[in-house]
């Protein structure tokens, strides 16, 4: 803790909460977009966040992203928590299978010794089949295992970035420019305002469940992310943000 107030991250955190109007803000040091390693040290960060809040049966929910497979990665029992459930937040969005949140969950819930339960939503569905999948048995099960969720676990991402990487239609990214977004998180991008201009259409949790989760736990770096960042958590005033340096100060102009 020495160390972290002389490398100022103390300080960072605490204008952090004040500038984002938030509760919590843990920020590890280095910049995620200039070491590969940062990303995995906001992974530790992560989990010693998640443990100090986790009791016994909760149920975990996680999205997916290259940050949240660092979580996964960094994730390692805990003798004090039994029977902890991990489970997708929401179904597909267009990412990679190592991106996706079925992917991060599986792998979280490995590592900390838990359960998982997937969600098996393609991405792209007609109205009628999205309609009767939802109503099967096993799909149902699971969306009210992630409507009950005591933890939420997600990333943030740049929204041009994002959309790009979803190889996203050329209409929606006509949408998403023309309305300037620029952060996105669960499949919904943002504006500056923290407005939503576009939304994935997809199972899980919506934006409306959020301010019912207990622990929700944003985990974003590198001062590429720093505008995005900014504009999500004008949604977002019960979360924790863990974060880095780079966009800690990008975020706060130093
Ligand atoms: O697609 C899942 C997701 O969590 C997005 O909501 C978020 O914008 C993105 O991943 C973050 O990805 P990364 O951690 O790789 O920047």
């Amino acid at each position: 803790d020495v160390m972290r107030e002389l490398l100022g991250l103390k300080d960072l955190e605490t204008k952090l909460m004040e500038k984002l109007h938030i509760e919590g803000v843990i920020v590890v040091a280095g910049d995620s977009d200039l070491s590969p390693w940062v990303k995995k040290e906001m992974g530790r960060a992560c989990v010693t966040c998640m443990k100090e809040r986790l009791t016994n049966g909760d149920i975990v929910a996680v999205t997916g992203g290259t940050t949240l497979a660092a979580v996964a990665e960094m994730m390692t029992p805990d003798p004090k928590q039994n029977r902890i459930l991990f489970v997708p937040a929401r179904g597909g969005l267009g990412e990679d299978v190592k991106n996706q949140a079925n992917t991060i969950c599986a792998k979280m819930a490995e590592k900390a010794l838990g359960n998982y339960r997937l969600l098996h939503v393609p991405d792209h569905l007609s109205r009628e089949a999205y309609e009767s999948l939802i109503e099967e048995p096993t799909v149902k099960e699971v969306l009210e295992l992630i409507k009950s969720c005591r933890m939420v676990v997600h990333g943030i991402g740049d929204a041009i970035t994002m959309a790009e990487r979803r190889k996203t239609s050329k209409e929606d990214m006509e949408k998403i420019k023309e309305r300037h977004a620029v952060a996105e998180a669960f499949g919904y991008y943002f504006n500056e305002a923290g407005e939503v201009v576009h939304k994935v259409k997809t199972v899980g949790i919506q934006l409306e469940d959020l301010p019912r989760v207990e622990h929700v736990i944003a985990v974003a770096g590198g001062s590429s992310k720093a505008k995005a960042i900014q504009a999500y958590m004008k949604r977002a005033p019960h979360s924790i943000l863990i974060t880095d340096e780079g966009a800690a100060r990008a975020l706060l102009g130093e």
